[in-house]
């Protein structure tokens, strides 16, 4: 039956590697059998093949523009497994270099999320995602900043005080 939550240890990394694209360039054991497809059908893929559509876009325009710009991030996000079952992950994504500091591709090592951090995030982003139903990813944007600064906090601080 499709839509279950799956979960992995908490000793266990779920790794992917990806070219500048973020097309697939490496997935570890556990990438593989947690994404329900064989490596050939991930390999050269885009990373967006996994994209759960409970996932603020907000979320991965951060991510994006963060590794752009050489910087690594942490990010909550739900994924997609190839059945429709899905299953939660913290992920540190960061930029290789190359010998002149050219960014060379991505990588990414993911986490088994804990619960606490997860009740936050799961009414975060349906709150973020609903916003970006509405006024698209402007206004979802705007509220992650809004709701940073009131916080006090910069988005790093935060998802690690989670
Ligand atoms: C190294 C790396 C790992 C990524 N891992 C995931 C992932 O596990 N799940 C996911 O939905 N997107 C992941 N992304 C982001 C996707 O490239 C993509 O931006 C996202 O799925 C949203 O799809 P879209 O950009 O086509 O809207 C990753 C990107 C990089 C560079």
């Amino acid at each position: 039956m499709a839509n279950q939550e799956l979960t992995f240890g908490n000793e266990e990394f779920i790794v992917s590697k990806t070219d500048l694209q973020g097309k697939i360039t490496y997935g570890n054991a556990l990438f593989i059998k947690m994404s329900g497809y064989s490596e050939l059908e991930l390999l050269n893929k885009p990373h967006n093949i996994l994209r759960h559509e409970d996932m603020p876009a907000v979320v991965f325009k951060l991510l994006w523009s963060n590794i752009k710009a050489g910087k690594e991030i942490f990010a909550y996000v739900k994924n997609k497994t190839k059945n429709g079952d899905y299953y939660w992950v913290f992920a540190h994504v960061t930029p290789s270099f190359d010998a002149n500091r050219s960014i060379s591709n991505y990588h990414s090592v993911r986490r088994k999320p804990t619960d606490k951090a997860l009740n936050t995030i799961k009414s975060l982003y349906s709150t973020l995602l609903q916003k970006e139903r509405n006024g698209g990813i402007n206004a979802s944007e705007a509220m992650l900043n809004e709701l940073l600064k009131e916080k006090g906090l910069s988005y790093d601080e935060f998802i690690l005080s989670l």
